[in-house]
């Protein structure tokens, strides 16, 4: 609910179960005066304490009034250049070459329903489902005129917001910085939480105290990246998964990005998140507009658990579109672990046929079908099928495979193109580079200019010419390095600075193309892995193959990280073979299934080599993988225990809505001899309900379930593991 206060200039955004504020001040400066745990109307600006203090200036308007710093005060969209020395949110460069831009409340409007934004990845709703408050900001001098969006989706706790800057003035004016969301906290006694590692990790979970100055993180590849995660989260000291204040910050945005935390002087904080400053300048000349990636915000007084399920269900209901909408999407094998680039339509048709006899149900050919593709170094950007590795074409082998009564799948890198193709030999000059300058290759290839409309024009045509040639269900597109050489012939020197995120837009308009004419394609996402995990591809690859690791272990981390934002759902995850191809460890068959089955579940490995024991607990995985779909993918997950605390054991439940059911799930670690008896304490269960576990007697209340808990098995074997499953009787 939005709550106005004309006369005060007072903007109240609640939702079920937190409260934020603004106000445009006598100066009508808009200021942030609270985000937290739900309460009434009340005037918040009480809260905020003024008084003189030195080197922090007062504006123009403040006349004797020392007592008035922007520098001070919590700003809702910080400025730059006008006395506010900490971070900006925006940034301007005027005709005259000043770096100033000082923004004043103008006016408010309300919408029904969600804001839209063109051409870019967002949340969507119906006109009942959101409510949408826009905030009008003018800077007179600069004749910029700034608007704030701000959707409240009240059952989520959810706040999403982008602001979009229109130039109403006659002169040219460049945007450097243009950020999609600014908090200030009254306090810096927190806790920054951001997610990182590398290819092969990540997501990995790092917790440290805020300290003065600025930390960030972010990425300039181009990508979201592998490196960091464009989520973040600020918390107290002591917030664990059930207690305590947090605040997470989601930028739905696939390219550069920094999310950074200013501790200042007077021990308040801000956290500006957005397009990163590096190289972006986008130029905005008389009446054009640009908008702003949309971030969104979910405050928890209720600890980790209580936001990332409200993320969770937000995301699930409104942000991903895919095709089976509500209906379970099929357990696919993909071929790459088992073949890599050398297969034929026979190897091909042998896995699928294993796979469909085991319960599998859709068949992705992976990387190698098309062009010269047989290594690294050729092939791309050439999406003509590869007659000598498959004769007959997809018109041969797709009713091939769907004889077996399997779905078809494919691999695509439309970004991509290698030198040794026919499309780089016609158009070198399509691929990045900065001319004079030979360009880095990343894995042997070369990134071709999405910025273009013309580039991506001529990659579509190709596409589409394979995805109607054939019934295909499914399209993995993968995206395998990061930019370099990043500049594009098709504009001016001075807007180079735009290509970065043209190019974002550009990969944004080709999924949305996709979406128009393929609407039954379930597109999965894919960045080397999880290079490009983000809000942002979500919205339109309603699955990311979550890490190019597929090792059960580096996974139950991988997975951990990822689920503090993103839903089980949207986390591709796969059996595969032991030793693992990436890290050499062994793992029992039932972990990995286990591990792999609180994802988009699927298998990639050889099934021909398995044993028949094997194949019965694969075909065991697959009716628990359907039978359990619904509790898996829609129900409530909770973290039960850190692998990045405690690598004895890492455990998770998920808990159907109506608490009837729930799924638990434990991964031990290294074994020792003579192990300790633990003990699981459950959640979210009805206090007041009956529990059978795995069908049998006797029943334990939920309450003893959640306070007492429930004995682990004793397991022999490293890295073993279990799954319970408990339902409701009565
Ligand atoms: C990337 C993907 C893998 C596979 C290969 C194919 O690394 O993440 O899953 O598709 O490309 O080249």
């Amino acid at each position: 609910m939005i709550v106005l206060d004309q006369e005060n200039k007072i903007f109240t955004l609640h939702t079920r179960n937190t409260t934020y504020q603004m106000k445009a001040d006598q100066y009508n400066v808009l200021l942030h005066t609270y985000y937290g745990a739900k309460i009434d109307n009340c005037d918040l600006s009480v809260l905020l304490q003024c008084g003189e203090r030195s080197f922090t200036p007062n504006p123009n308007e403040a006349g004797s009034n020392r007592n008035y710093s922007l520098d001070v005060a919590p700003q809702e969209y910080s400025t730059c250049g006008v006395g506010d020395f900490r971070l900006p949110a925006i940034e301007l460069e005027l005709a005259n070459g000043s770096h100033t831009a000082d923004m004043r409340y103008e006016g408010f409007r309300l919408e029904k329903g969600k804001y839209a934004l063109e051409g870019l990845p967002g949340f969507y709703s119906t006109k009942d489902e959101a409510e949408t408050l826009v905030i009008m900001l003018r800077d007179a001098a600069a004749q910029v005129v700034m608007e704030l969006y701000y959707s409240v989706f009240e059952a989520y706790d959810l706040i999403t917001r982008t602001v979009r800057i229109v130039n109403q003035g006659t002169e040219e004016i460049r945007l450097c910085r243009c950020a999609s969301l600014c908090l200030d906290f009254p306090r810096s006694d927190m806790d920054l939480i951001t997610f990182n590692a590398h290819h092969l990790m990540e997501r990995c979970l790092d917790r440290g105290p805020l300290r003065p100055g600025i930390q960030s993180v972010g990425s300039v590849r181009g990508i979201s990246s592998h490196q960091h995660n464009p989520f973040v989260i600020l918390c107290g000291r002591d917030t664990d998964e059930d207690t305590g204040m947090c605040c997470g910050a989601m930028l739905l945005y696939s390219g550069n990005f920094e999310a950074a935390v200013e501790c200042s002087q007077y021990e308040n904080s801000r956290l500006v998140m957005g397009i990163h400053p590096f190289h972006f300048c986008w130029t905005l000349t008389s009446g054009q507009a640009f908008t702003a990636p949309e971030a969104a915000m979910v405050y928890s007084s209720n600890g980790f658990g209580q936001m990332s399920r409200q993320y969770h269900r937000a995301i699930r209901k409104h942000l991903l579109r895919e095709p089976y909408d509500g209906r379970r999407k099929p357990v696919l094998i993909n071929n790459w672990e088992a073949t890599y680039f050398d297969f034929n339509a026979d190897r091909l048709a042998d896995i699928a046929r294993e796979a469909s006899a085991l319960g599998i149900e859709l068949f992705v050919m992976d990387d190698g079908w098309f062009g010269s593709r047989n290594n690294d170094d050729s092939g791309l950007g050439d999406w003509q099928v590869n007659l000598e590795k498959l004769p007959g074409g997809l018109e041969e082998l797709v009713p091939r495979i769907k004889n077996m009564g399997m779905k078809f799948g494919i691999w695509m890198e439309p970004e991509m193109v290698n030198e040794d193709s026919h499309l780089y030999r016609a158009h070198p000059d399509w691929a990045l580079h900065v001319p004079g300058r030979a360009p880095a290759r990343g894995r042997g290839q070369l990134a071709l200019d999405f910025s273009r409309k013309d580039v991506r024009d001529s990659i579509y045509e190709q596409m589409k010419v394979v995805l109607s040639s054939a019934d295909i269900a499914y399209l993995k597109w993968d995206m395998n390095r990061s930019l370099t050489d990043v500049w594009s012939a098709s504009l001016p020197s001075r807007r180079q600075g735009e290509v970065y995120h043209r190019y974002v837009l550009g990969v944004y308009d080709l999924l949305e193309r996709l979406h128009r004419d393929y609407p039954h394609i379930l597109i999965e996402g894919c960045c080397g892995g999880g290079g490009r995990f983000d809000g942002g591809m979500l919205y339109y690859t309603p699955q990311v193959w979550c890490s190019d690791d597929t090792d059960a272990i580096d996974r139950l981390c991988i997975q951990y990280g990822t689920s503090f934002c993103y839903p089980v759902c949207t986390m591709g995850a796969h059996v595969s073979a032991v030793p693992n191809e990436q890290n050499g460890r062994v793992t029992p068959l039932k972990t990995r299934g286990i591990t792999a089955m609180s994802g988009a579940f699927g298998y990639e490995m050889d099934l021909g080599k398995c044993t028949a024991e094997e194949k019965k607990e694969i075909r065991r995985q697959v009716e628990s993988y359907k039978t359990h779909y619904n509790l898996l993918h829609e129900g409530d997950y909770y973290r039960l225990s850190s692998p990045f605390q405690d690598r004895s054991f890492t455990a998770w439940e998920q808990v159907s809505p109506d608490q009837r059911e729930a799924l638990v799930s434990v991964v031990y670690g290294c074994i020792n001899a003579a192990p300790l008896f633990g003990t699981l304490r459950i959640k979210g269960l009805n206090p007041d309900f009956q529990y059978q576990i795995d069908g049998a007697e006797p029943l334990y209340s939920g309450e003893t379930l959640m306070k007492a808990g429930y004995p682990f098995p004793q397991i022999q074997g490293d890295y073993s593991a279990f799954q319970i499953y408990l339902r409701a009787v009565g």
